[in-house]
């Protein structure tokens, strides 16, 4: 495309831009806007409401109980999922839930539209993005009314007065809450001679930048935080010219003024000092904020937002003479990620924000995320760390032949407080880029992640106990995870048609075991010939998970009821259906070229068959395992010094 090109495209995008910012705002009188609410009720809602609305409009999925995640995961719980979240915020559901329930209750101003929400989680745990992300949903909403002029953009049916407000009621169905602020009632006296139907109304969009119903409070020193951060102050210069209580004095610009009708958020909000924090009492309880100087109170109405980590927050909670804010506080903890998966997913969506263009090689953000998931585990005495993980991912551990059955409830109930601490987010990050920057082939592989992540842990984490947990995590519970995932994948590459064949294995097996537990026969698929069930066979399949003696009966009867009750739901069932089964032919199968896989992938000295064999297993890592050519040569490379090493 040529530069020209490019520029004129642009160049159209501004004019229509521009059209749109043309279209005619609202400017009317009382009279015009009791018609467009006599029109649309719903116009006319206080903040919690417009924001529980704005982001439920974007969708609310339940999650289907058929789901294997709400299913394992959420104990068949029908959890309300939220589109506007969706694709942008990883394992975090419950969190989200909670919150939105939060909005939800404050919309139908229940005890929550008193309260402040407190988002309380470890650092990088997706607190600040999923602020920023709450408050865009404002600016994506439509317009709010307000009287023109009015330096808090407030409600325009503030002007009705208190004697009309019963009969607007019954007429409207719409009850109005809160007066006119000090710099409109004086307005309405000097300008309008009290004729509240001439006060002009007009229309305001949100926007965080613009300061327009989005007031953000960041943490302030002891020595410069000021109350006028929050309500405002007197504008000296004005003092001169008017008396004290004159509403022209009133700079009404503190971060409660800027939010309301929308979103007031109190960043890291117990770096503050207690007395800083009083106002928020008031707005909260009172729905109103002083005014600066000695005005009488302002009628506030917003979401008062807030977030901190765990260490601030034990600290407030310890002094008892913070009981009353205390007390206004709906906490909702928003630990890390516990899924590996899904925290997959999140560095997915971090580097697709960055400039990375780097390779990454298969299992790389897996090992990595992985890693992080373990460091946020507590210990149980019920299963060790490694199975802990898979459980919360959703995944079947098998032991002894069957899926390891451990209610996921029972672990979450005895760690209560999982997930508000270990290796956050932005530690991963590091060190995918430190690995990236170190690697001369522009890429980073699970190799060399691990190698990153042991570096960064022997340097930053100086907590002794953490410090060993976590070498050891990737020391040897991630190095023997990841060789049995690479043995695997390597075997895939290696036997040709790996599905059908482990299909093959699979039908074979299933009508063996079958014919032996019915007592029947196998009709022999080349001879035809009617065949004992055959003994040897199976145990092959059997032994790669360790089920021998007389466990294998009951290995064969529970298979066999399984797919009996599968195929009487009607339910597909295939080589990956039963667990358990799964993993024996997958063994099966890698066994089968455990040979071939140690000779090609090790010996220096390849004959041209085994060295086409080699050629032939890196083509079908690149083509069909998303390789490339220098990742796919160190995890061979890895494999060969790691695996198969004493055969
Ligand atoms: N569960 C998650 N889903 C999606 N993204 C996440 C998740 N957790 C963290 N992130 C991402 O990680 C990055 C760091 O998160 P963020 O800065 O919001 O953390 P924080 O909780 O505010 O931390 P701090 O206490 O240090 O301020 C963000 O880019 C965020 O999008
Ligand atoms: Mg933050």
């Amino acid at each position: 495309m040529s530069k020209n090109n490019k520029s004129e495209r642009f160049l159209k995008l501004i004019g229509k831009h521009q059209e749109r910012k043309k279209i005619e705002k609202f400017h009317g009188s009382l009279a015009d806007y009791l018609k467009i609410v006599e029109q649309n009720t719903a116009l006319v809602r206080l903040a919690h409401k417009r924001l529980y609305e704005s982001i439920a409009a974007k969708g609310i999925t339940k999650m289907k109980k058929s789901e294997t995640r709400c299913n394992k995961l959420f104990n068949s719980e029908e959890l309300k999922t939220y589109d506007y979240f969706q694709n942008k915020f990883f394992g975090m559901e419950r969190s989200l839930a909670k919150i939105m329930r939060f909005l939800r209750s404050a919309s139908l101003k229940g005890e929550e539209s008193r309260q402040v929400l407190l988002l309380l989680g470890p650092v990088g745990a997706g607190k600040s993005a999923l602020m920023e992300h709450i408050k865009t949903a404002l600016e994506g909403c439509e317009p709010m009314y307000h009287i023109d002029g009015c330096p808090i953009r407030e409600e325009p049916l503030h002007l009705i007065p208190r004697s009309l407000r019963k009969e607007f009621q019954e007429l409207y169905d719409i009850r109005i809450e809160g007066d006119l602020c000090p710099v409109c009632r004086f307005r309405l006296k000097e300008e309008y001679e009290n004729d509240y139907t001439a006060m002009p109304i007009t229309q305001s969009s949100f926007s965080a930048r613009g300061r327009r119903g989005v007031g953000v409070v960041p943490p302030m020193d002891a020595n410069s935080q000021d109350v006028t951060i929050l309500v405002g102050s007197e504008d000296i210069s004005k003092l001169d010219l008017y008396a004290e209580d004159d509403p022209r004095v009133l700079s009404l610009n503190g971060a409660f003024n800027v939010g309301n009708r929308g979103i007031v958020e109190f960043v890291e909000v117990f770096k503050n000092e207690i007395e800083f924090l009083h106002t928020m009492i008031t707005a909260t309880q009172e729905k109103a904020v002083p005014s600066p100087g000695k005005g009488p109170m302002i009628y506030f109405d917003g979401v008062i937002l807030a977030h901190c980590n765990e260490a601030e927050w034990n600290k407030f909670k310890s002094e008892n003479t913070n009981e009353a804010i205390l007390d206004r506080i709906v906490r909702v903890n928003v630990p890390y990620c516990l899924e590996v998966s899904e925290e997959v997913k999140i560095y997915q969506k971090l580097l697709g924000l960055s400039d990375f263009d780097g390779h990454i090689a298969p299992h790389t953000l897996e090992v990595a995320s992985m890693f992080a998931v373990l460091s946020r585990l507590h210990p149980s005495n019920k299963v060790d760390a490694l199975t802990k993980l898979k459980l919360y991912d959703g995944q079947d551990v098998i032991e002894k032949g069957t899926v390891k059955k451990i209610d996921i409830n029972d672990l979450r109930d005895e760690a209560r407080n999982e997930g508000m601490t270990g290796i956050s987010t932005r530690f991963i990050m590091k060190a995918i880029d430190s690995s990236l920057s170190d690697s001369e082939k522009n890429m980073v592989t699970p190799i060399s992640i691990r190698d990153a992540l042991i570096k960064q842990v022997k340097d930053q984490i100086v907590v002794e106990d953490d410090r060993n947990r976590f070498l050891d995590f990737l020391g040897k519970t991630l190095h023997d995870e990841y060789l049995h995932i690479l043995e695997k994948e390597i075997t895939k590459a290696f036997v040709s048609a790996y599905d059908e064949q482990a299909e093959a294995l699979f039908n074979n097996y299933l009508d063996h075991a079958e014919a032996y537990v019915n007592m029947t026969t196998v009709k022999d698929s080349v001879t035809n010939e009617e065949i004992q069930p055959d003994e040897k066979f199976m145990a092959s399949i059997e032994e790669q998970i360790g089920i021998t003696g007389t466990s294998r009966e009951n290995f064969r009867v529970d298979i066999t009821a399984f797919m009996f009750s599968k195929l009487r739901r009607e339910e597909k069932v295939d080589w990956k259906s039963y667990a358990p089964l799964k993993e024996a032919i997958e063994s099966k199968l890698t066994s089968s070229v455990k040979q071939i896989s140690r000779i090609v992938t090790k010996s220096k000295s390849r004959d041209r068959k085994q060295q086409g064999k080699y050629n032939e297993m890196v083509q079908t890592l690149i083509k069909e395992y998303a390789y490339n050519e220098d990742s796919a040569e160190e995890v061979i490379k890895f494999a060969a010094n790691n695996l198969w090493r004493d055969s």
